[in-house]
């Protein structure tokens, strides 16, 4: 896999990597229906897939990858989908302790963590502490996560710094973005939508003001490094302005 991108004079070349890529992990489902297993299959075979993207993003020099692996509207699903999610979560965690060191990962969860198990609480608890040692490639996931739910948590954060008097000027932009659960992390610069949807389902409202869209057919299970590398040449194929014009 490595060998791929490190002989890929492109890539060397162009130096257009983005620093931050945020993927929505859509068509698990779908994956497995199309199988005739059960859904819960398919999230178990999605969280194979990113456990290789989240190494190959780390091989080719991205430094942050933020996926949404689970929303606070997926509650609403079945109580036996949710809870094989949760397990895998659970799974996942532990391997993540005993890995991130050996792999210098970082790991973040961004979302309401209370709703989840004490069990699971305890394992991100550890991940956030293990990650204090590690320098170097972040990934972020999202789990209970909405980005409405985010914004009114910043901004209850920022009443009550105010009300407190911590803070005294002005609500900025800045600001505000540090009472999100990607304080001091660069916006994504590229997101990316498997699964054939076209739409955001509440993912990263804030950050993804200016990010570039990536979206494909391929569903999430089905997502390969050779699909992560036509989605930065998408990228780098495009023109970001800011809303300004070009030289
Ligand atoms: C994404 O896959 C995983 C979660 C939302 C937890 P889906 O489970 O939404 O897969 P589809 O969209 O039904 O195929
Ligand atoms: C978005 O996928 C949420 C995650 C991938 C965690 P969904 O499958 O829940 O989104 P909708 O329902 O199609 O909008
Ligand atoms: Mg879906």
């Amino acid at each position: 896999m490595a060998e791929n991108i490190t002989n890929n004079a492109a890539w060397e070349q162009a130096k257009c990597l983005p620093r931050h890529i945020a993927i929505i992990l859509d068509g698990n489902g779908r994956w497995a229906k199309k199988r005739l297993l059960p859904r819960n299959a398919g999230h178990l075979a999605g969280s194979e897939t990113f456990r290789n993207i989240a190494t190959y993003c780390k091989e080719i020099g991205i430094e942050y990858l933020t996926v949404y692996a689970f929303s606070t509207e997926n509650w609403k699903r079945p109580e036996e989908e949710v809870g094989g999610i949760m397990k895998l979560l659970d799974k996942y965690l532990h391997e993540a302790i005993r890995d991130m060191r050996e792999k210098n990962i970082r790991m973040k969860v961004f979302g309401d963590v209370s709703r989840l198990s004490p069990q699971l609480q305890q394992l991100i608890a550890e991940t956030d502490e293990i990650s204090k040692d590690i320098e170097g490639f972040q990934a972020n996931i999202c789990i209970n996560y909405g980005g409405r739910a985010e914004i009114v948590r910043a901004a209850q954060a920022y009443a009550e710094d105010y009300a407190a008097g911590k803070v005294t000027d002005e609500l900025t932009e800045d600001m505000f973005s540090n009472y999100m659960y990607s304080a001091g992390i660069p916006d994504p610069d590229l997101l990316i939508r498997p699964g054939g949807e076209y739409r955001l389902s509440n993912f990263l409202l804030w950050q993804c003001a200016y990010s570039e869209f990536y979206y494909t057919d391929t569903l999430w299970p089905d997502f390969t490094p050779q699909e992560l590398d036509k989605a930065i040449e998408a990228y780098n194929s495009r023109d970001r302005r800011f809303g300004g014009v070009k030289p």
